[in-house]
């Protein structure tokens, strides 16, 4: 039986009408959400992505800033940038797009920001947050592919939930929301023994591994909920994820498709996020 397609952009399109709505809420009160994006230097992917936000921002409502660096901006004026929005009243998210050029420390820049203002959830005050269950700015994309699975009325608890890929941005946060939601959680990666033993387990399998095609049939047990977190071109050129979509669609009880799955709810949350701050300086 071919699996149920998820449909990121639909679940997107109803979210972002949501919070347009509440950010005309807040605007009732004075208040507009902004949101502050910092680009250094002139990786394209990088762009694509910044101005897809920025034009997020305006399809809602909120009030965006793009702040474009040189590549060869030091570190202090980016600190500095950066300590500039934290006392900014109009600015209630910063994010800063990865990767940053070689020279800049990655890891200071992150904890520059301020944690009341990390709608990215990358900030270690927002990460221990999040791993102890409190209230905290969730990282975009596993927060993204957790409304999937609500909005689809997947179940997760006592689930047995693979992920596949431990990166800072996507996989180890996105196997502590399944743990927060009592899944049973299994971490793979580069140095996993017999990755097809533990994949073929999972009733919920998600690939945020960065090559296309890495997930067959195979690894998949008839039934499963598969997340494709990838975003990779094959070799004609063609935007794919991690997961060999025609073969393993055959076998899934349901599938993200890549494009259209996991990426247009990263966005989407992100814009989440910046309203939640906003409605944070109401408090
Ligand atoms: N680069 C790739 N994904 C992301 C993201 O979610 N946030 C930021 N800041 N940079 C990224």
């Amino acid at each position: 039986m071919a699996a149920i397609i998820i449909d990121g952009k639909e679940i997107a399109a109803k979210k972002k009408v949501e919070i347009a709505s509440e950010v005309q809420k807040l605007k009732e009160f004075g208040v507009t959400p902004g949101l502050a994006v910092i680009l250094v230097g002139n990786n394209h992917a990088s762009r694509t992505y910044v101005t897809n936000k920025e034009k997020t921002c305006r399809e809602l409502g909120m009030h965006s800033v793009l702040i474009e660096l040189p590549e060869m901006v030091t570190q202090e004026e980016l600190l500095t940038k950066i300590e500039e929005l934290n006392g900014d009243p109009a600015i209630h998210g910063i994010l800063v797009q990865l990767p940053l050029p070689k020279h800049i420390d990655e890891t200071r820049v992150i904890e520059s920001i301020s944690p009341l203002k990390d709608v990215d959830g990358f900030h270690p005050i927002n990460i221990g947050r999040m791993m102890t269950g409190q209230d905290a700015f969730l990282p975009c994309t596993p927060y993204g592919i957790m409304v999937l699975l609500e909005e689809m009325g997947i179940s997760v608890a006592g689930k047995h939930v693979v992920v596949v890929g431990r990166s800072n941005i996507v996989g180890k946060p996105v196997g502590q929301l399944f743990l927060n939601q009592h899944a049973t959680v299994t971490y793979c990666h580069s140095k996993t023994v017999d990755l097809q033993y533990h994949t073929s387990q999972a009733d919920i399998l998600v690939a945020a591994v960065g090559v296309a095609n890495f997930i067959n049939a195979d690894h998949v047990k008839e039934g499963a909920v598969v997340i494709d977190v990838g975003i990779n071109r094959n070799e004609a050129g063609k935007l794919c994820g991690d997961v060999a979509f025609d073969e393993v669609s055959q076998k899934a009880g349901y599938i993200t498709p890549v494009p259209k799955g996991v990426g247009p709810m990263t966005i989407t949350m992100l814009m989440y996020n910046t309203l939640k701050s906003a409605k944070n300086t109401l408090r």
